[in-house]
Parts: C-alpha cells; structure tokens; sequence
C-alpha cells in the first residue's frame, strides 16, 4: 500500500494504473475509519483492480462553528485498517495542498443542496461538492462509493456527475449499524455512555415509520408524529429536523409513495447525528 500526499504523484500513480488499463476504485473519506467505511473498500475492491481511499478532513465542508477541530483523528490506525482492507493507494493530502492560497472557484448546486442539511448547514454542500470535484480530477476514478447514511450528499454526488458529465459510476453502500442499531459514524466517539444509549432514538424512530409504513401507513403526516413522540420523549435529544421527502427532488412528500426518503439529524447533546431510510412504494398496499 501507498501513502501518497501530493497531487501531482496521485495523479502521476493514477496516469501509470490507466496506461496498464486497470480499473480505477475509489472512496472518498474524511479518516477516523470505522466498518461503514470498510464495507464501501469491500464494493470498491469487487468493481476494480486497485482501490484508492482518499482522507481529508475537508475545511470547507465545515461551517464556523462546526467540529472542524475537534473531528477525530487518528493517520496510524487509518493505515492499519487500510492494509488490512486490501487499499492499495492513501491518498492523504494537507489542508495547503488542496486548497493552496487564492483558490476560489467552488462547485454550487442550487435546489437540492438548500433542503435537509444544507439549510442547518449552509455552504456544507458547497464544500462537499468541490472537494469531491477536485478528487474525481486527481483520482479519476472509475467507479467512487459512497455510503447511504449521507442520503442527501449521495443524491448530490449523482446530480452533479449528471451535470457536469463526470466520467465516473457512483455505487452507493448500505448503512452499517452497531448490534442494537446505531448507524455507524465518527462522530459517534464524542457520545458519553448515557449518550450513546439514547443516541438509539434516531434509529427507534425509523423503525416506528418502517413498522407504519409495512402495515399500510401512508400519511407522512401520522408517521412523523410517531416518530416525534420518540425523539421528544429522550432527554438528550433536540431534532434539528426530521423529514419526508421524495428521493429524486428532496422535496416534502404528504404520502408515502414511490421512493421516499425519511431522513433526520438529531443533537445527543451536542453532537448532531444523522440518520435515515429509504421506502419505495409501488401502491398495491395503501388503503
Ligand atoms: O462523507 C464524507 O466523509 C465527506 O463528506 C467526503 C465525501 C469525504 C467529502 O469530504
């Protein structure tokens, strides 16, 4: 495995893979690894011949008052779970390197990026979406994976590959979950123990709407009652929101039909924890 931390030997690494005609993996991440991320090298591993695994804790993703700081860091246990995963590239540059003095240009998307997070978090998708811009072009990935526990930055990625012709497939890669059902996440290390416990709201919640939904439950409405009544009643929560909105537009649905996305973002304490599930409904069931 390589670490590599300029751009110009990425790039120079990545020009010698295509000349020898192998297929490109890549999944992007901001490091302190867990299993989700493990299971996104296990996709990218099966679709290509050499896996890259970008870490980059991304500045510009973060707002002024967000976790740039704080966010969990650990270079040395990264680079054991990659070699033990089979990476074959790290590429791990500095904050300078990505973002030298006087760059200015950003990739914006106007719609999708101003529901959901990106209206508790404006600019969050902007710098998402430039990042991602930049390690398409020094990777050039054939195929990038992407978890599903970032619903919305996923739905994101697909529309700017559309837009701008990116020359990549994108696959996305299952929510992974501790046993008692928390989704997988860095963040989840700033919890305390009685945080950690009732940080299990977000994912009773989502089961609650699951459970309305299989038994005929079409009214978002009703659902995302339920699924207050559970996010309310724990003491260390505070929703910063929690919605229902069709897959391809983001935007709010009143039934739960055809694909639909319930997604929330939570404060256990202070740590805001996203969380989400996707229902497809082809309406034989709804009464
Ligand atoms: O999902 C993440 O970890 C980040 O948003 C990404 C895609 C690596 C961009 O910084």
């Amino acid at each position: 495995m390589k670490i590599i931390r300029t751009i110009s030997d990425m790039q120079e690494a990545v020009q010698t893979l295509r000349r020898d005609g192998k297929r490109i993996g890549f999944v992007p991440t901001m490091g302190y690894l867990h299993a989700g991320h493990l299971s996104l090298v296990h996709l990218a591993r099966q679709q290509s011949d050499r896996v890259v695994v970008s870490i980059f804790v991304n500045p510009t993703q973060f707002g002024p008052n967000e976790d740039l700081e704080a966010y969990p860091r650990d270079f040395a246990r990264d680079e054991a779970l990659c070699r033990d995963a089979d990476v074959d590239y790290i590429f791990y540059p500095s904050a300078a390197e990505m973002y030298p003095p006087g760059a200015g240009v950003y990739v914006n998307e106007d719609h999708l990026s101003t529901k959901l997070c990106g209206a508790s978090r404006p600019g969050h998708f902007r710098g998402v979406l430039t990042v991602v811009t930049k390690l398409f072009h020094i990777v050039q990935p054939d195929v990038a994976v992407f978890g599903e526990k970032d619903a919305q930055q996923l739905r994101l990625i697909h529309q700017m590959v559309d837009d701008l012709n990116v020359p990549v497939t994108i696959l996305p890669g299952p929510i992974v979950r501790e046993a008692d059902g928390l989704a997988l996440s860095s963040r989840n290390v700033y919890l305390s123990e009685t945080e950690r416990r009732e940080a299990l709201c977000l994912r009773k919640a989502l089961d609650q709407a699951e459970q309305m939904h299989a038994s005929g439950e079409r009214s978002a409405r009703s659902v995302i009652t339920a699924m207050e009544k559970i996010l309310n009643t724990t003491p260390s929560a505070r929703v910063d929101y929690l919605s229902i909105v069709h897959w391809n537009d983001l935007s709010p649905a009143e039934q739960l039909e055809g694909d639909i996305l319930i997604a929330l973002a939570v404060y256990i304490g202070r740590t805001r924890l996203i969380d989400n599930t996707r229902l497809k409904t082809t309406d034989a069931h709804a009464s």
